[in-house]
């Protein structure tokens, strides 16, 4: 119950501690945030100046529209086991994150991963702009009986739980379609405890290359050719997914690539020290299921990380250009 957890929440608009009831009530401001569908509504926006961009509102539009990534038809708790852990990244999530951690999930989008990580009892926050998204997260959660996992809404740039309350934050695909990702990246950074771990899976700008590519020639021959995509062309979703994986891809409103040595310095000015990263930082090193996520790794030296940077040119393609960076806070 979302109520016996109301000591890590609070107010997005002034940081006041929130009463958990039918709404949520800001002791500090009397704010009200109404609860759609059992998902607190606890959206705030950025209220930046006005000559700053600010793509929140075209972004959620989006994924109102097309919720990502969407469910199959059939899905269930066990087929999602299954799928998720036909995946490394999911896999070694599931092996390595222990039973009982806190884990918050910033843009969790239809909320797959918040949903499989709190079935080894896990306490997991799926949190997410968009309440299409979160719905699909929520209705999951209800025919599965899922009662560790809860749906927030939530703009990351503003959170609604205090800071330090995670072992754990997840925001995997999500900082690049942002305004300011490296803003994004010290407002969820502040979010995990001191020792807790910070993981980010964004766009990198070489592995991102051939998409770059694809989307050019959808664009110029109407969006023919589209078995270009292996994940088009090989089949395995259905149409719903297909099309949430098709427009997430080539028609997205906002979206940024990023380098490892750019995501360090993030590390670096938000107090967090690197410990990993899919592909690993340094040549020659594949990841294996057999390693461990948290365990300290060398970031390598410039050199080795654009060895390893320049290579994803031409293996990042599948998952659409992605790699992923682990860091600790210190303690
Ligand atoms: C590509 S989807 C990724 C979903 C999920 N993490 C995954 O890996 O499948 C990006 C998600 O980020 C969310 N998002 C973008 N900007 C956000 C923000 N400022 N606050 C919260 N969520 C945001 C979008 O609504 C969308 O659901
Ligand atoms: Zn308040």
């Amino acid at each position: 119950m979302l109520e016996e957890r109301a000591a890590i929440l609070c107010c997005p608009g002034c940081g006041g501690n929130l009463q958990v009831a039918d709404t949520l009530c800001c002791s500090a401001c009397d704010r009200v945030f109404s609860v759609r569908g059992a998902i607190p509504e606890l959206f705030w926006p950025n209220e930046w100046d006005a000559e700053r961009s600010d793509v929140t509102d075209a972004v959620k539009e989006f994924y109102e529209e097309t919720p990502f990534p969407d469910y199959d038809e059939f899905d269930s708790a066990q087929s999602l086991i299954t799928k998720a852990r036909t995946g490394l990244f999911a896999k070694l999530l599931d092996d390595q994150v222990p039973a009982g951690a806190v884990v918050l999930e910033c843009g969790c989008g239809t909320g797959q991963l918040s949903n499989f990580l709190s079935i080894a009892n896990r306490t997991v926050f799926g949190t997410d702009l968009c309440m299409n998204s979160l719905g699909l997260g929520q209705a999951f959660k209800e025919s599965n009986d899922l009662r560790r996992v809860h749906f927030l809404q939530m703009n990351l740039f503003r959170p609604c739980f205090k800071p330090r309350s995670f072992d754990l934050v997840i925001s995997n695909g999500v900082l690049h379609h942002s305004s300011d990702p490296k803003l994004a990246f010290g407002a969820i950074s502040k979010l995990a405890k001191p020792g807790g771990f910070v993981l980010v899976g964004l766009y990198h700008r070489y592995g991102r290359l051939v998409t770059d590519l694809r989307r050019r020639v959808f664009n110029t021959t109407g969006d023919r050719f589209t078995g270009l995509d292996p994940n088009l062309r090989e089949g395995g979703m259905d149409r719903a997914k297909r099309r949430a994986w098709f427009v997430d891809q080539y028609k997205h409103p906002h979206e940024s690539k990023h380098t490892i040595g750019e995501v360090l310095s993030w590390f670096d000015e938000a107090g967090i020290r690197f410990v990993n990263s899919i592909p690993r930082s340094r040549p020659f090193r594949p990841f294996s299921d057999s390693d461990r996520l948290f365990a300290p790794e060398d970031p390598g030296n410039a050199v080795e990380r654009a060895m390893v940077e320049l290579s994803m040119i031409f293996r990042g393609s599948r998952e659409g250009g992605f790699f992923i960076m682990i860091g600790q806070k210190s303690v």
